[in-house]
């Protein structure tokens, strides 16, 4: 039988992207299922809308004074502990390092609006749209890839998608457009891995 390929979601701010993973595999699009959401931040919207769609969300916070292997072990016990065949990084803001990473090996996929080896880190939508007001670029991107050590935004893509800047387009107005691609890509992305995994097309 085809059981679908289970994620666990980790999240840190508002959720759009776990939103869209979430419909997806409810319209079946995505042939996956969310088995938790998983939170660095209490305060995370995205955790309402893990259990508003009957996810089991949960909050792994980091303790003061803790050090990042410490907390990445603690983290790592908690999603190994939903048995994920994909650990999904969608908005998630901290850099995860190998005590993490090496308890999923090439499992761990993360959304990044900006294209391969451009723009890496923290802002990188409202620093592209800079750029273009400055007439130093004339486009941006968006990529999902995998995130195989501590590279930041720089594993190798599994899908990119340009996006071209338009002159006089609020950062806001970028910024929807943006999140628009990042939401179909991440659920494209998704989709070529658990195929390629059944073997598929
Ligand atoms: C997205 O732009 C994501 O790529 C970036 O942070 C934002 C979070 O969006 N890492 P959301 O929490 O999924 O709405």
């Amino acid at each position: 039988m085809n059981t679908r390929a289970r994620l666990v979601v980790l999240i840190s701010g508002t959720g759009t992207n776990l939103q869209a993973v979430l419909d997806a595999c409810e319209s079946h699009r995505l042939d996956a299922e969310v088995v938790a959401v998983v939170s660095n931040r209490a305060d995370a919207g995205g955790l309402e809308r893990a259990r508003t769609h009957g996810v089991e969300g949960v909050v792994v916070s980091p303790e003061p004074g803790e050090i990042r292997t410490d907390y990445d072990t603690r983290l790592a016990e908690v999603v190994s502990s939903f048995q994920p065949d994909w650990v999904v990084l969608a908005g998630f803001m901290r850099l995860l390092s190998m005590r993490f990473l090496e308890r999923f090996p090439n499992r761990v996929v993360n959304v990044h609006p900006a294209l391969p080896g451009d723009l890496p880190g923290v802002a990188a939508i409202e620093r592209a749209h800079r750029e273009g007001l400055e007439g130093r670029r004339d486009r941006t991107g968006v990529m999902v890839h995998l995130v195989p050590d501590e590279g930041i935004d720089s594993g190798p893509p599994v899908v990119v998608e340009e996006v071209a800047l338009m002159a006089g387009e609020s950062l806001h107005e970028l910024e929807q457009r943006m999140h628009a691609v990042e939401h179909r890509l991440l659920v494209e992305a998704l989709r070529r891995l658990i195929s390629s995994e059944d073997g598929g097309s």
